[in-house]
């Protein structure tokens, strides 16, 4: 398992460098004040203001500041060390009063100390994460009672889809494995064309079930999993509608749920079952 998180961790640093100077993620205009969360993530969230956010798989902290200007006081957790130095310095940059900590999600306890009123997560997560289990009992013992934990992502069903093929192509598996899948890399997802020493990336399967299963077993209640027709980023066979993201071409009747989002909550203290 080890060989397989220092391979991606190493993606990581690789891909943190490239994404700091790339117009997909744009420090300079969150440097200037532009949000980067999506309006229904901040609408399903709800309220973060004076309220503590712990935000897994941070990456370059664009979200982070994004949370924190709506008055949440957070913390972020990456375990590339580069994406943590870009996020660190962003805060700075901003004025903007950020934790950061450099950890591998599944053994943060070790490395962070205290509770939250919210555990966020989003947008290509679960694919690194070798097991959902942990992930789900991390975010458990970090929530405060009452505490909310919210996760929106590509959906499983996207996942077994080719991203690189012309057309509309299954070629991943569904199904959760102990091994994971292994793919070469081609740049990065932000640029194609970007050197990158590092040859493959290892991604974990997980199915819907799996991963109502794992926040439901790690005591937490779930509120909803909601289901969306458009993804956040441009796979050549989607197409672009303004205002959604990519969708599959719109006019023929199929469909399938390319992103997703989950909200579960922990029962507050005292609150019986
Ligand atoms: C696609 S990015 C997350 C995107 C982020 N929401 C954003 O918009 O910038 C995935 C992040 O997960 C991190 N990551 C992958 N596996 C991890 C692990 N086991 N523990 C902690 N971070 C991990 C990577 O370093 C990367 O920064």
């Amino acid at each position: 398992m080890h060989r397989f998180l220092e391979s991606n961790r190493g993606l990581w640093d690789e891909w943190a460098d490239i994404h700091a100077h790339s117009t997909w993620y744009d420090l300079e205009s969150v440097r200037r004040g532009t949000c980067k969360l999506r309006s229904y993530e901040i609408d399903e969230v709800g309220e973060v203001d004076g309220r503590s956010l712990l935000h897994l798989q941070c990456q370059l902290g664009t979200d982070t500041v994004s949370w924190a200007r709506r008055g949440a006081t957070v913390t972020g957790v990456d375990f590339s060390p580069r994406a943590v130095a870009v996020a660190r310095q962003l805060a700075a940059d901003t004025g903007i009063e950020a934790h950061f900590v450099c950890s591998d999600v599944l053994t943060l306890p070790a490395a962070l100390t205290g509770t939250f009123d919210i555990v966020y997560t989003s947008r290509g997560v679960l694919g690194w994460l070798p097991d959902l289990t942990r992930w789900a009992q991390v975010a458990a013992h970090f929530l405060a009672p009452g505490g909310v934990f919210y996760v929106t992502d590509i959906h499983p069903i996207a996942e077994v889809l080719d991203p690189s093929a012309a057309e509309l192509r299954v070629s991943r598996p569904y199904f959760p494995r102990a091994e994971p899948v292994c793919h070469p890399v081609q740049g990065s997802y932000v640029d194609r064309d970007a050197r990158v020493a590092t040859e493959v990336e290892y991604l974990w399967p997980h199915s819907v079930a799996e991963l109502i299963t794992a926040v439901a077993r790690a005591g937490l209640v779930i509120e909803f999993f909601h289901e969306f027709p458009w993804l956040d980023r441009p796979w050549p066979f989607l197409h672009k509608q303004e205002g959604l993201g990519w969708t599959l071409p719109p006019g023929g009747l199929g469909e399938l749920p390319l992103f997703f989002s989950l909200r579960a909550g922990k029962a507050a203290a005292g609150a019986s079952g």
